[in-house]
């Protein structure tokens, strides 16, 4: 008999910490953790390394059939795999993180990236994390949870991720950014940042990270009986 599938879906703004609390969690459950943030990341890396704008809907969607996207797993890490190259350093740029909130903002975009995201959840028990996991790509989700935190945390929590990978940033910078994220993903048209109507929000403004792991698990194994 086929084992079942467990999908947990992991929503919220940028920086509440969803990908290091995502990726502690599955590892805890031996779930494969889904960045989905990567893979808008890396159509935003494609459109700049040809010189596009990301917010050029007309040349995006030109470009979007000449585009491989694939997920690959190396020793539980994701790797994104554009026409064949390993992108998953490149896609970490702050020119990147802007672009990929202006192509996500693009509804053929999110059609074009639907199938990928849907396909890792066929076949493995998943963490996905993203903006509309729980509302669009996985409304099926066994566990929905929207992760949260004050701006101000998580500009702090990005600065340190920043200062740590040797990248000069301004709080302030932070901030600004996250802000603007904050608005345009849950102001844009399709598939807006919103909490599912039967998600649990989860405010980790307070919490350690590791009393935010503790707190995503044990709702997971409460949904679940894990
Ligand atoms: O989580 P992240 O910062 O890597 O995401 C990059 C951008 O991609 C973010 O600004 C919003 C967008 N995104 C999205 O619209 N839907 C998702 N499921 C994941 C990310």
């Amino acid at each position: 008999m086929d084992q079942k599938c467990y999908s947990v879906a992991i929503d919220g703004p940028a920086g509440a910490g969803k990908s290091t609390m995502a990726r502690r969690a599955a590892q805890a459950l031996n779930f494969v953790y889904v960045d989905t943030g990567a893979i808008y990341r890396t159509v935003a890396y494609a459109a700049l390394s040809r010189g596009l704008s990301p917010e050029d809907g007309d040349a995006v969607t030109a470009l979007l059939p000449e585009l491989r996207v694939e997920l690959s797993w190396q020793e539980g890490v994701q790797h994104m795999i554009l026409n064949g190259c390993d992108v998953t350093a490149e896609i970490r740029k702050p020119e990147v993180s802007d672009g990929a909130s202006k192509v996500a903002a693009l509804p053929v975009v999110r059609d074009f990236l639907m199938e990928t995201q849907r396909d890792a959840a066929r076949t493995h028990s998943v963490i996905m994390d993203g903006r509309d996991i729980g509302t669009v790509v996985l409304p099926d989700a066994d566990v929905k949870i929207f992760l949260s935190a004050s701006p101000e945390v998580r500009a702090k929590r990005r600065l340190l991720e920043l200062q740590a990978q040797n990248r000069a940033a301004t709080f302030d910078e932070v901030l600004r950014d996250i802000k603007e994220r904050d608005y345009r993903d849950s102001h844009r048209k399709t598939a807006p940042l919103r909490q599912a109507d039967d998600a649990v929000l989860l405010d980790t403004s307070e919490l350690s990270l590791q009393e935010s792991v503790d707190a995503i698990l044990n709702l997971i194994r409460k949904k679940t009986g894990l």
